[in-house]
């Protein structure tokens, strides 16, 4: 593999239910990388969860934490796999960063299963809803906000769909699209 040095980690982006965090340690153990949640950074260096965050500070100081973390992650020397939050690349200088320390990998994921997936999770605080929530209505709040992202997504050095495909399935494409990408 021939990686400009600069480009040294891994990021992985999607949507919540997108197999981020599942995808991750697989991925990092296969090349022998460190890895990191950066969700799981945010709540323990903030000793809440990602749901308290956004209910006593509010979403503008979740944004803020993530982005102060993205910038430390990204100058660590040893080469990570990195699993961001669903949010994280939006924000222009974070998609800056995060191109230009890593190869940015988007697993994509249709709708449909996006919804069956996260039915369940109720966790999630911004695919909460006022009323009670139905899998149409989840859809409907999962349609609306992957619309909105789906330009940056695009952005990212790889898109590998995760739709139908088993967990090994996936993670044997992330390989092979990523050294394909590596030695071009
Ligand atoms: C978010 C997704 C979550 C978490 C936070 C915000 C988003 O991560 O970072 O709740 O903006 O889509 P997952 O993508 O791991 O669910």
């Amino acid at each position: 593999m021939n990686l400009d040095s600069n480009k040294r980690h891994i990021y992985l982006i999607g949507f919540s239910g997108s197999g981020k965090s599942s995808l991750g340690p697989k991925l990092a153990k296969k090349l022998n990388f460190g890895y990191i949640d950066l969700d799981d950074m945010i709540e323990s260096s903030t000793m809440q969860s990602i749901s308290q965050i956004f209910v006593s500070r509010g979403e503008g100081y979740f944004r803020k934490l993530e982005s102060d973390l993205i910038a430390a992650v990204s100058r660590r020397a040893r080469p990570h796999v990195v699993a961001l939050g669903g949010g994280a690349f939006e924000k222009a200088t974070n998609r800056r960063i995060l191109l230009a320390t890593g190869t940015v990998i988007y697993l994509s994921c249709s709708i449909k299963e996006l919804t069956r997936r996260m039915l369940h999770h109720e966790d999630r605080p911004m695919l909460k809803e006022k009323k009670e929530r139905t899998e149409r209505s989840l859809q409907t709040r999962i349609t609306d906000l992957l619309t909105k992202r789906k330009a940056n997504y695009m952005k990212a050095d790889i898109t590998v769909s995760t739709t139908n495909r088993t967990k090994s399935a996936v993670l044997k494409e992330v390989l092979r699209q990523f050294k394909k990408y590596a030695d071009r």
